[in-house]
């Protein structure tokens, strides 16, 4: 999977892809990068990207011109199946979108920053916006960042069998269940017997009880969802 960021911050960008899972995934080939400069793409002086917004108004807003030659450029040499907008405005992002993401070939994010890109970029270039939560950032640079990590450890063959993404919060509605280390004993804090038994079957068993134990406790709402 190819996953191109547009951005005005690209030294934001730099450290989160290169570690952990991410870097595994890059390493493998199973996942390419690729962070763009879009004062790369400004042809006004000073590389300038952002104006003051027609009807006047505090803060400014991101240039149509700069963003239009950056994304056709990009096109010129790669079809996207999708043109993701970073904003509050958009889809909450979900372990769902994070899944269907997952599965696509070629992904462009557009990181907004001050007021927002202009308008007729969102009506005529963008294909899906996405929030990650409903809280205004900065800027789309750690929501981005946030989107690759989820949907990039879900590419298949990112994660092995111990690392496993079946397991995780979330996947299948539940959030997972509690876990445990070495040692047994600790302050008289004891391990739930049932893990250290051996018995496979009881223990998934005991793990899905406590996954929904657990859901039921703190995330209801999961339990509603389709
Ligand atoms: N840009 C600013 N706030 C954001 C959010 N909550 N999600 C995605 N992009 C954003």
């Amino acid at each position: 999977m190819r996953i191109d960021i547009i951005t005005v911050l690209p030294d934001l960008l730099q450290s989160p892809f290169q570690h952990s899972i991410l870097k595994r995934a890059q390493e493998k080939d199973l996942l390419h990068i690729n962070v763009i400069n879009l004062r790369d793409h400004s042809t006004f002086n000073h590389k300038q990207v952002d104006d003051y917004q027609f009807g006047g108004g505090a803060g400014m807003v991101m240039m149509i011109e700069p963003i239009f030659n950056c994304i056709t450029h990009l096109q010129s040499k790669t079809k996207y199946d999708e043109i993701i907008y970073l904003s509050p405005d958009g889809e909450l992002l979900d372990q769902k979108i994070a899944n269907q993401l997952s599965l696509k070939e070629n992904i462009l994010l557009l990181c907004g920053h001050y007021k927002g890109v202009d308008e007729r970029i969102r009506q005529h270039l963008i294909t899906k916006e996405i929030s990650i939560g409903n809280y205004v950032l900065s800027g789309g640079e750690l929501a981005a960042a946030v989107l690759v990590d989820t949907v990039g450890r879900l590419i298949p063959g990112v994660l092995n069998d111990e690392t496993s993404a079946l397991t995780d919060s979330f996947q299948d509605n539940l959030l997972a269940p509690p876990v445990y280390t070495r040692p047994s004993e600790f302050n008289g804090w004891i391990v739930p017997e049932i893990l250290l038994s051996g018995h496979s079957a009881k223990i998934s068993e005991w793990r899905y009880d406590k996954s929904l134990e657990r859901t039921k406790e703190r995330r209801p709402d999961l339990l509603k969802n389709d």
